[in-house]
């Protein structure tokens, strides 16, 4: 496995792959790897020949109150990682080389990130979209992979390929979950004891409205206002957001249709967990 730092010598990398005929599918993270990306690989393994991930804890996407120093990190751990999940090659830029001094360009989705996480989290979507065009012209994959989990972060992406005619396609691979069924994230590893008992009020309170919207009840309000209560009644939790969406406007919605998403953010103690299903689909929790 090569790790790269340097833009140029990645583009160069790439360049010469694709000259060779190799199908290239990319990983982009944020380390501090877990099961969850190791799907994400496994995924671009299965549809390509060469597998590039990215390692690079982008500062642009996190608020001025937000965790960037904190951010959990383990490169070594990270590398081990990725090799017995068959990278090819980690990018591993430092932050001068993907913000060279003069930097001033930002890609920007207009209305997708105006709704769920992008309204307590201002600015974050645009920090993603800017450093994902950045990375896709950098590693120039035929393919990237994204996870459901952070579904907005999915449907930001898609939208700024579509729109700008990026030439490669996104596949997007389910959450997974902990035996008891939190979903894997970086930030997991913030809880204590006692918030990771209360963590799972997010899983539960989806499995409360997947059963309501099977027995029938379509009124929006009411499914919130009980996974409201569930969640309340778990120590240590705040919510910052209960969503029913349309999956692809991200527009709430009163009165569910066919396909309808659930989305929530809440804080355990200090750490924001997010969580999703859609209800109306077969498989519908991941
Ligand atoms: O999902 C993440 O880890 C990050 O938002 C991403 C896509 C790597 C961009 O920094």
């Amino acid at each position: 496995m090569e790790i790269i730092e340097k833009v140029s010598q990645m583009q160069r990398t790439s360049e010469a792959l694709r000259a060779s005929g190799y199908l290239i599918a990319f990983v982009p993270t944020m380390g501090f790897l877990h099961e969850g990306h190791i799907e994400l690989m496994r995924t671009g393994k299965k549809h390509a020949d060469k597998l590039v991930v990215s390692i690079f804890v982008n500062p642009t996407q996190f608020g001025p109150n937000e965790d960037f120093n904190q951010y959990p990190r383990d490169t070594e751990g990270d590398l081990d990682k990725s090799l017995s999940a068959g990278a090819d090659i980690v990018l591993f830029p430092p932050v001068e080389e993907m913000y060279p001094e003069g930097f001033q360009t930002e890609v920007l989705v207009k209305e997708l990130p105006d709704h769920l996480c992008g309204l307590s989290r201002p600015g974050h979507f645009d920090g993603v979209t800017t450093v994902v065009a950045k990375l896709f012209n950098i590693v120039k994959p035929h393919i990237a992979v994204f996870g459901r989990k952070d579904y907005q972060q999915l449907a930001v992406i898609r939208r700024m390929v579509k729109d700008l005619n990026m030439d490669l396609e996104i596949i997007d691979v389910g959450t997974v979950r902990e035996a008891d069924g939190l979903a894997m994230s970086s930030r997991n590893k913030y809880l204590n004891s006692e918030e990771r008992k209360s963590a799972l009020c997010l899983k539960k309170s989806m499995e409360m409205a997947e059963k309501m919207f099977k027995q029938g009840q379509r009124d929006a309000r009411i499914i919130k206002k009980e996974m409201e209560s569930l969640i309340r009644s778990h120590p240590f939790t705040d919510i910052d957001y209960i969503s029913l969406c349309d999956p692809e406007t991200l527009e709430e919605i009163h009165t569910s249709g066919t396909e309808v998403l659930v989305a929530l953010a809440v804080r355990v103690g200090k750490t924001r967990l997010i969580d999703n299903c859609t209800l109306g689909q077969h498989d519908n929790s991941d």
